[in-house]
Formats: structure tokens, sequence, C-alpha cells
């Protein structure tokens, strides 16, 4: 299990000042799984993964094309990272809005070689052109270069080596049908139950080096939204908290303590999910109210409110999605200790 090289010496204090998304990244980066054995969870689609690269390793070519959909924080980009890992190639990172141009997309393309992975991030983000030539160059591995401007330009072909396009999106829907159908093998992450939670808990803590005590990881699953992220930067958040004010250990009391400072609810909403929920119940009397609105009123982009807070209250009946659009439902009023209106004058 302890591979050296995956040892975590924790945030380095130093490079706060850089930024803490940072920090963040790298911490969150430390603690990924490297191996698909070591990825909790998802057994469905670990076990469909693991078919399609080992056929491929069978076959000695490079796997399908493979599409990771799922909100934030479920093991897209661990995943892109472990199927980099078992293939020979090695692997290129992009994103949907890294790409303005099809010259951009073009550019990384005619560098790829054989058996090399090519993550694609927000692969719903990509640019119109962008993605036409990815289709090309996804089911015929051969892309048109155009060189020049004007009448004058000119579009040559250029072959390209077998590889594999991993891509990932929280928004599958908005990819448009063409350039979905040329994933062989599409996952979608569910989010994780309680169990799995712990199991990523426990193994984190261990990269921490933190000890964890099974009420405080019952506690932290708990209070994590089904969400390994979610999870690992709890963890982090308890870890400080024991180190600084507690024992040194994440047991209960720590755990609660530093949940309460850091605005994580008994169900694990914070402070977003909450201010979405309270706007729908206080200012638009439960619903239904439009994406847009809401978000406004929250002051997020809807995307955010769409992909980060809603999949979490929907699972948990705090909310619904209508056609004319997002409603709060009794339990919200009661979890927010409001008094929800009159019997029936609710939308859902
Ligand atoms: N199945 C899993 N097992 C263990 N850790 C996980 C798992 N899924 C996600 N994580 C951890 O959660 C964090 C976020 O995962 P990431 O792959 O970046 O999510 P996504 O790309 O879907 O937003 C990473 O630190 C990762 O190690
Ligand atoms: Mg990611």
């Amino acid at each position: 299990m302890a591979d050296p090289t995956t040892e975590p010496d924790g945030p380095d204090r130093s490079v706060v000042a850089v930024g803490a998304d940072e920090v963040e990244r790298a911490a969150e980066a430390a603690l990924r799984p490297k191996r698909l054995a070591d990825f909790v969870g998802q057994r469905v689609v670990r076990e469909q993964l693991e078919l399609v690269l080992s056929a491929a390793k069978h076959r000695g070519s490079a796997p399908d094309h493979v599409l990771l959909s799922g909100p934030p924080g479920l093991g897209k980009t661990t995943l892109a990272m472990i199927i980099a890992g078992e293939v020979d190639g090695s692997l290129r990172l992009t994103s949907g809005p890294a790409i303005t141009h099809a010259g951009d997309l073009a550019a990384i393309l005619s560098s790829v070689e054989e058996d090399d992975v090519l993550f694609i991030d927000e692969i719903h983000r990509l640019a119109r052109p962008a993605e036409e030539m990815l289709y090309l160059a996804m089911e015929d591995f051969r892309i048109d270069v155009v060189v020049g401007k004007g009448p004058g330009a000119t579009s040559i072909p250029l072959t390209l080596p077998r590889f594999t396009v991993v891509g990932a999106t929280t928004r599958a829907g908005l990819l448009p049908a063409p350039l979905r159908d040329r994933f062989g093998f599409t996952a979608h992450l569910e989010h994780y139950t309680p169990d799995e939670l712990r199991q990523v808990l426990t193994r984190s803590a261990q990269l921490l080096g933190i000890p964890l005590s099974d009420d405080a990881s019952a506690e932290l699953a708990s209070r994590s939204r089904g969400t390994p992220r979610i999870a690992n930067r709890l963890l982090r958040r308890v870890q400080d908290y024991a180190q600084v004010r507690g024992t040194g250990v994440a047991d209960l009391a720590a755990t609660r303590a530093a949940l309460a400072i850091f605005e994580v609810d008994m169900l694990g909403l914070d402070r977003l999910d909450r201010a979405v929920l309270n706007a729908i119940c206080t200012r638009f009397g439960g619903g239904p109210v439009g994406l847009t609105t809401l978000a406004v009123s929250v002051g997020e982009e809807p995307e955010t409110v769409e992909t980060v807070a809603e999949p979490f209250l929907v699972r948990e009946g705090l909310l619904v999605r209508t056609p004319r659009g997002r409603a709060a439902t009794p339990l919200a009023y009661e979890h927010l200790g409001l008094e929800p209106p009159a019997e029936g004058a609710l939308f859902v």
C-alpha cells in the first residue's frame, strides 16, 4: 500500500502565499489513488473499466475513447490518470475552456504519440470548431490542418497515431450527440455511500499521518455529501483543528468542532447549499424559480449552482427540479428551521 512516491508531506506552508487554490490542488493530488485497485467504490465502473483496459492490453492496442461523467469531486480526473497509468503512452492534459480555437486542438493533436492518453476535462465546454475537429480525430485518427487565411488557405490532411481520448464532464447532457457517440465507453460516476467514504477517509488519514477514530470517520462520511473530494477536504480541516487546538487525533470532538468552524452542517450542507435553499424558501416563496434567477440571487454562476449544489440537494430531497424551475420541499424548510407555507401553497 505505502508507495513512497505518493507519500504527501502535507500542504507546504511556505507556498500558501502563492495561492490557496494551488495548495488545494497539490493536497488533492497527493491523495489521488494511482491504481484502479486503490480506487474506492464505483464497483460497476471499475469492473467495466478493468475489462476495457485489459482487453486493449490483450490486443496490444490503445483502448477505446472513454467518457467520464458525473458531479465534481467523484474521481473523474483520478480515473483519467489511472487509465493513463495503465497504457504505455503518456498523459496529456487539457480542458474544454483552454481550447478556444480549433488551432489550439490541432497543435495538441499533432504532437500526440502512439498510445498516449489525451485527457480533456470539462469537454462540454469545447468550442464548436474544435469539437468538429475532435470527432474526426477520434473516429478516423486524422485531422485537417488549415494553413493560411482567406481564399488562399489550404487544408493539409494529417494522419494521427492510435491514441485514447478520455473526456470528463459534469454535464454529459450538454455534449452534442455526435461527440458523445465517438466514445466507445461511457462511465457515469455516482455519489458514494457513507461506507465507501469511510474507506476513502481511512486511506487519506493514513497518507496524511493523522490518527482518525471510528466515530469521527463515520461523522465525516455522513457530512461529506457523497463526495470523496469533500471528505478529503473536511479531513484536512479536522487535521488542522486537531493539531492546533486538539490532541493531534482526529476524534469526534475535533471533527465536530472543526466542522462547526467551517460551517458544515449536520447534513453536510455548506454555505452555498444553504444559501440556495434559503433563497428559494424566503425570496421565491418556495419556488419554482428559474436556475439563472436563483444563481444571481446567491451570487454564483448558474453552472456552479447546477453542478455543485443542486445534485446533492435533489438527492437529499430538499429541492426538486420542475419544468418551471427549482422548488423547495417541506424538508428544506424543516432543515433550515423555517415555518413551511400553508398546506398546498408549496409547489411540490
Ligand atoms: N474512488 C475514489 N477513491 C479514493 N479517492 C478518491 C476517489 N474518487 C475521488 N477521490 C479523491 O477525491 C479528490 C477529487 O477527485 P477528482 O478525481 O479530482 O474528482 P473530479 O475530477 O471528478 O472532480 C481527489 O483527491 C481524489 O483522490
Ligand atoms: Mg476533475
